[in-house]
């Protein structure tokens, strides 16, 4: 019979009790205002199971922690069989941190709408929640704006590809692309937040937003230069011209953004921006300040603590983590996401098989390792980050996300110290049949299977 101690992410306190539940059964729901946000008391008997949660997304993790004990086949998408069985005792569990992240990056590689919700799946499993959406970027827009139809008629899908990371003009000459309708995406809403996962658009300027430009040459520096879908992985230096009328276009933009995401906070980016000015940061503040007239709180990457001042904001601080001391002092929210730890589009070992191998060398052990570098109730909470420049199937994605995903769920949802050494055999046995059941494929532990290898095609490590 599976046992408390199988448990990811690991809960507050455990009681075990003699017997077992048979499982399914019925679950009586109680409300719990004695309990932190987010926070379950589960209390199983023989004949009986009482789920109280301080609030829906609370219900939603007991629901969760119920699966888990009910072994990894209550994970399948239909009963095998009969004969599963809960042990007795009662859990009480809450998370350490309220923001707990992921973010998709779904500008370089598409991932069709399905995919999407799968994904939430996966995130809601690990009680993560946050799906932090990257939706434009220098090569491809793919969020359809009715009053802009040409962001994703031209700006939606691109040419051709580069293969891996290189210098070179070679390109795969394949065109890929695809775009999310209104519906779509409040559909995707409507789902995540049935599984306690709020929706966090993000819609990035004034750099990396070449694809906008590709399709409203208006919007770009030089409107004669031909500027086009970009083919490259990198930085581009196509900024948006920050005059009135790409402000105006941008108000729209977000005002539809609004409309569709009813998230309190709204990502507008702000990262790598080459040759910037003041005008570039005015354009920032002022689509800031329109998302705060709004009431929602804007999300921007921390480069734009230098743009100057600034709403109240919330800051993914992904280069050192000084950026968040100065984040918090300025009297921002905080959330790390820091690059050479939490990106886990980054390889995942030395291994020679490792597949377009690029960034920094982060284990399953170094995302477990990971603490917040900050404290104090500025913090909100950490987020894991899937850039796609090399990560074209969805196969790819659940191979760099899986297990480390798994290991951070626990970086942001469990008190007290942890340990590697009592993680992984937990991972092992217990956790990573889970993912069997869910058909996620995740890296063996051991390294690629020889089907996730891409033999040939060039990475860049760090
Ligand atoms: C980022 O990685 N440019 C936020």
């Amino acid at each position: 019979m599976p046992g408390f101690a199988t448990l990811l992410p690991r809960p507050v306190s455990v009681t075990e009790a003699p017997g077992s539940c048979a499982w399914p059964a019925p679950v009586a729901v109680r409300a719990g205002p004695d309990l932190p946000a987010e926070g379950y008391r589960l209390a199983i008997t023989p004949g009986r199971i009482t789920l109280s949660a301080a609030d829906p997304a609370g219900e939603h993790h007991g629901r969760q922690t119920l699966r888990q004990l009910a072994g990894p086949d209550a994970f399948r998408a239909a009963s095998l069989h009969g004969g599963l069985v809960l042990p007795c005792g009662v859990v009480e569990d809450h998370p350490k941190l309220r923001w707990r992240g992921c973010l998709l990056d779904v500008a370089r590689h598409f991932r069709t709408k399905a995919e999407v919700l799968r994904f939430v799946d996966l995130l809601a499993a690990h009680k993560l929640n946050v799906l932090n959406l990257h939706l434009t970027d220098d090569q491809v827009w793919r969020i359809e704006v009715p009053q802009f139809p040409k962001l994703t008629s031209v700006g939606g899908w691109r040419r051709s590809s580069m293969v891996g990371r290189h210098d070179g003009p070679e390109r795969d000459g394949r065109p890929h692309g695809g775009f999310y309708t209104t519906a779509d995406l409040r559909e995707i809403v409507a789902y995540a937040t049935e599984r306690a996962v709020t929706v966090v658009p993000e819609i990035d300027l004034p750099g990396h937003a070449r694809a906008a430009i590709a399709a409203y040459p208006e919007l770009g520096p030089d409107p004669a230069a031909g500027w086009e879908v970009w083919t490259a992985w990198g930085i581009s230096t196509a900024l948006l011209d920050p005059s009135e009328s790409t402000v105006d276009f941008f108000r729209a933009v977000f005002d539809h953004v609004l409309d569709v995401f009813p998230s309190p906070v709204i990502g507008l980016g702000g990262d790598e921006v080459p040759g910037a000015t003041e005008a570039h940061g005015r354009l920032l503040r002022t689509i800031a300040e329109h998302l705060t007239d709004r009431g929602r709180t804007p999300l921007g990457w921390d480069e734009v603590l230098d743009t100057g001042p600034l709403p109240p904001m919330v800051i993914g601080v992904w280069r050192d983590g000084a950026h968040g001391v100065r984040a918090a002092e300025l009297g921002h929210d905080v959330i790390l996401c820091p690059e050479d730890r939490l990106y886990l589009d980054h390889r995942q070992s030395d291994h020679p098989d490792e597949p377009i191998p690029v960034g920094y060398r982060r284990t399953l052990e170094d995302v477990y390792r990971y603490e917040p570098d900050l404290a104090g109730p500025r913090l909100r909470g950490v987020q894991a980050q899937l850039w796609s420049e090399h990560m074209d199937s969805v196969r790819r994605v659940d191979y760099a996300a899986f297990p480390r995903l798994c290991a951070f769920a626990e970086v942001a949802w469990s008190s007290g110290p942890r340990d590697f050494a009592e993680f992984l055999p937990r991972l092992r046995e217990h956790h990573l049949p889970r993912l069997d059941a869910l058909g996620v494929e995740y890296r063996p532990l051991d390294g690629p299977h020889p089907w996730q290898t891409r033999p040939g095609v060039p990475g860049r490590p760090r």
